[in-house]
């Protein structure tokens, strides 16, 4: 190690016993037995995914999830236990309420990439209520998306499945993706063994089983939708949303009606709009102070000095992460948990408020002076060029360092020497099966969609450090992907695949857009800024509503006991209205035609 800092030595600082170490340091990191982040927002909210901590979390979510069912199991908690925080992800229910049915599947709808033999099938597994049916009623198939089915099992007990079947005699349907939870056209994840994993594969999977499903125990009525007398209606959200919305316009005998929340109808590769939700309604002094101490973490870490550097990751208690991109994308953790809200407590979490207290203490303590900023004096001989009273803006560091320490780093404490394997993205082994929840969908965003959350261009307010930038993101689609036999990644995403359907701009008759104003993914939505339709108007033929306060697809959840927000109230009863406007459309025509 070649130590450019020698102002450093010539103050007399040691490595050991340096400024940096105490503060933050001293605190006692608490391992939180509930980690910050779910696994499946891990992967979807930090730029790039570090699998050791992704392993490490769901591990924790597997023994809870173990732990909730035995003692639900003995009567002793209710049915939300499990959800707790999970928003929706990864721990199965495991109350057996619903039966797991199987779908003889086709490996490939397309001839192009054709499956080993001809009409080979796979086992596909979807759950259904038929409970409020009634002659006449609709099917409300629910796209599970990019994870494991039974996690959406809460939509069909008692969210917008129940809401909608029960209101128009319907049957709800929950309906797992391919390369998801136990769906698996193919005995492991090479890359040569992903090749039928495509939005549009997926797509016609939805088709295929509206049109030739006959339900267990219903197999006197003529529910599927190519004997045209059932209407079918999709739902989806997130990514499920935008397949909602695509499935609408390139399956229109298929699908009578579609609700796409939080849709992102707009693939990207870099997209450092995630973040603009975030900064312009996050609680702004917290937005303020981070703006700022990630343009003074990146001075610092651009000085590329070893010793400065070194310190600053321990004040994190991130000492042990070599590389600095880890180092910056791993402070971007509590960002994710913007995405992790929900109306309901018991299901989303309010991780990110905590953060901002924090982060927002630091700075007080500077202020009335009992911040220790002459702990940090030393930077401001050392390091003229930084900005005045560099010492105060360290001290207002304590608060966020002191957060990072207990929530995210207690994950892997320093002293364990393992750091760079929990936070470090150079390393993605592993292609079995149950590799699945962050693979198939890397590989899905690496091929077809994008999102790449970096920095803002230059000139642009960031909260992302400006180290990270799509190479560095794009990584895993190089490393967890290599060239195979049938199939390789493309360099760059192709987001040709998706906006030659979708873009902001997306309409269809019968289809419903649903968003939320505080949404990180909304600038991917039909409500983006970008959108170039003005005053795009709400009809209950094509919905256009944006929950006000509202982040990720925020309709899609309920509670039968009915404590649920006045908006959210608003939004389901609309949805129901037009639900049934399409049904009274459906029922004037007699018998399904196309139009
Ligand atoms: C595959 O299925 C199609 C449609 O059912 C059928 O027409 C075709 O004969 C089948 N091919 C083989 C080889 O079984
Ligand atoms: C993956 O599965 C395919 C068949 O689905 C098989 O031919 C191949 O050998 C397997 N590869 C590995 C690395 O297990
Ligand atoms: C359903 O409607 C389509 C489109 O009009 C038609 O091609 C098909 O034959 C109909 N199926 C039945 C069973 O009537
Ligand atoms: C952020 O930094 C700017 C420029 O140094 C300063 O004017 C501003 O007061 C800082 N904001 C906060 C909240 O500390
Ligand atoms: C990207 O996808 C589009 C749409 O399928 C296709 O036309 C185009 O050739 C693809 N581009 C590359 C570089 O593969
Ligand atoms: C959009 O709405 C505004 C206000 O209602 C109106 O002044 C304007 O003419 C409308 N523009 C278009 C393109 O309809």
């Amino acid at each position: 190690m070649v130590f450019l800092a020698l102002p450093l030595l010539a103050l007399g600082l040691s490595l050991a016993s340096g400024p940096l170490s105490s503060a933050a340091a001293s605190a006692t990191p608490s391992p939180s037995s509930q980690p910050l982040l779910s696994s499946f927002q891990l992967q979807k909210s930090l730029p790039a995914l570090p699998l050791g901590l992704w392993r490490k979390i769901q591990d924790i979510e597997k023994t809870a999830a173990a732990a909730a069912a035995s003692a639900a199991s003995a009567g002793r908690v209710g049915h939300h236990a499990v959800e707790h925080q999970l928003t929706f992800s990864a721990a199965p229910k495991g109350d057996g309420e619903y039966t797991a049915y199987e779908f003889d599947q086709l490996v490939s709808h397309d001839p192009e990439v054709p499956a080993p033999y001809p009409n080979a099938t796979f086992k596909q597994r979807y759950w259904f209520d038929a409970t409020h049916y009634k002659p006449g009623g609709p099917v409300f198939l629910l796209d599970g998306g990019e994870t494991d089915g039974e996690g959406r099992l809460p939509f069909l007990k008692e969210g917008i499945l129940q809401i909608l079947s029960k209101a128009t005699g319907g049957i709800g349907v929950v309906f797992e993706h391919r390369y998801y939870g136990t769906s698996f056209p193919v005995q492991n994840l090479t890359t040569d063994s992903l090749r039928y994993l495509t939005t549009l594969q997926s797509l016609h999977d939805s088709a295929h089983f509206a049109s030739n499903i006959v339900f267990p125990g219903l197999e006197s009525l003529s529910l599927n939708s190519a004997a045209n007398k059932t209407a079918w209606i999709y739902y989806g959200g997130s990514y499920a949303g935008a397949k909602s919305a695509f499935a609408r316009k390139l399956f229109p005998d298929v699908w009578w009606g579609a609700i796409a929340s939080s849709a992102v109808t707009e693939a990207v590769v870099d997209f450092w709009e995630y973040m603009e939700p975030i900064r312009l309604s996050g609680p702004p002094l917290c937005i303020a102070l981070l703006q700022n101490h990630t343009s003074m973490i990146d001075s610092l870490l651009s000085l590329n000095q070893p010793m400065i550097t070194q310190r600053l990751k321990s004040y994190f208690g991130l000492g042990g992460i070599t590389l600095d991109t880890d180092f910056v994308n791993a402070l971007q953790s509590p960002l994710g948990a913007w995405q992790g809200r929900n109306w309901d407590s018991e299901v989303g979490s309010r991780a990110f408020f905590d953060f901002c207290d924090k982060v927002e203490e630091g700075e007080k303590e500077e202020l009335v002076g009992a911040g220790g900023g002459e702990e940090w004096e030393w930077i401001e001989k050392l390091l003229p060029g930084l900005p005045e009273n560099p010492a105060k803006r360290f001290a207002s560091f304590k608060g966020y360092a002191e957060y990072v320490k207990e929530n995210i780093a207690s994950m892997c404490p320093e002293e364990d020497g393992e750091q760079d394997d929990c936070f470090g993205t150079g390393m993605y082994g592993g292609d079995g099966l149950e590799e699945a929840p962050w693979r198939s969908w890397s590989y899905q965003f690496c091929t077809e969609w994008g999102y790449f959350m970096g920095a803002a261009p230059e000139g642009h307010p960031t909260l992302v450090s400006r180290l990270i930038t799509p190479d560095y993101t794009g990584q895993i689609c190089r490393l967890a992907f290599p060239k195979g036999k049938l199939n390789r990644v493309p360099n760059t995403p192709n987001v040709t695949e998706i906006n030659q359907w979708g873009g902001y701009d997306f309409a269809y008759p019968r289809l419903a857009f649903i968003d939320g104003s505080e949404d990180p993914w909304l600038y991917a939505t039909p409500h983006s800024p970008h959108s170039t339709v003005f005053n795009r108007t709400d009809t209950l033929e094509e919905p256009y509503k944006l929950i006000a306060g509202g982040v990720h697809h925020w309709d899609e959840n309920g509670r039968l006991d009915g404590e649920v927000p006045k908006v959210i109230q608003a939004v389901h009863k609309e949805e129901v209205e037009f639900v049934k406007s399409w049904m009274e459309t459906w029922n004037e025509r007699g018998r399904w035609r196309p139009e």
